[in-house]
């Protein structure tokens, strides 16, 4: 399998609409209440705390579980055709990794596989640690650009400069 990304990290859009969105604070709390926290603080590095990823025609993000307990999404732009947000909800638990599960999900014999279409604007707030997620290939000639907001219950939550270079190919 094969993930190509177009990332760009929160260094060079310094200023931008989207992360006056991810820092604002009404969101913050909002997210907090959504997701049964008493707060939630913004990331401190300063290339993860947000990305927009774009996804351009033949590509796709494969199957996979996030590391993070949830992840908070907003599509800036559609594709025209896929790019869709297709999840498995529950595939694994904390105790049990269900390989079995996981090999019919990637023959595509699960029939609980779901797929979400989103609309640009939809903001997504989901639970990818054990619910397996892709993103369809999409298709035609506008990208799929979206926005990945890291929040975290602690503040000041940073990346590594190994997990930087891993993530984005440079440590700053
Ligand atoms: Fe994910």
């Amino acid at each position: 399998m094969e993930t190509i990304s177009h990332t760009v990290c929160a260094d060079q859009i310094p200023g931008s609409v989207v992360l006056a969105i991810y820092e604002y604070e009404p969101l913050l709390r909002f997210l907090a209440a959504t997701m049964g926290k008493t707060r939630l603080h913004v990331m401190q590095d300063p290339l993860a705390r947000t990305n927009v990823m774009a996804y351009r025609a033949g590509e796709a993000l494969n199957w996979h579980f996030d590391r993070s307990e949830f992840t908070t999404t907003l599509l800036l732009q559609a594709a025209e055709y896929g790019g869709d947000l297709e999840y498995r909800t529950d595939l694994r638990s904390d105790g049990n990794p269900n390989y079995d599960g996981v090999a019919r999900l990637l023959d595509g014999r699960d029939p609980d596989a779901k797929i979400l279409r989103m609309k640009p604007g939809t903001l997504n707030v989901f639970r990818g640690k054990n619910t397996a997620h892709r993103v369809t290939t999409v298709e035609g000639e506008r990208e799929r650009m979206i926005a990945v907001f890291s929040y975290y219950e602690k503040p000041g939550v940073m990346f590594s400069p190994e997990e930087r270079v891993g993530f984005y190919g440079r440590a700053a």
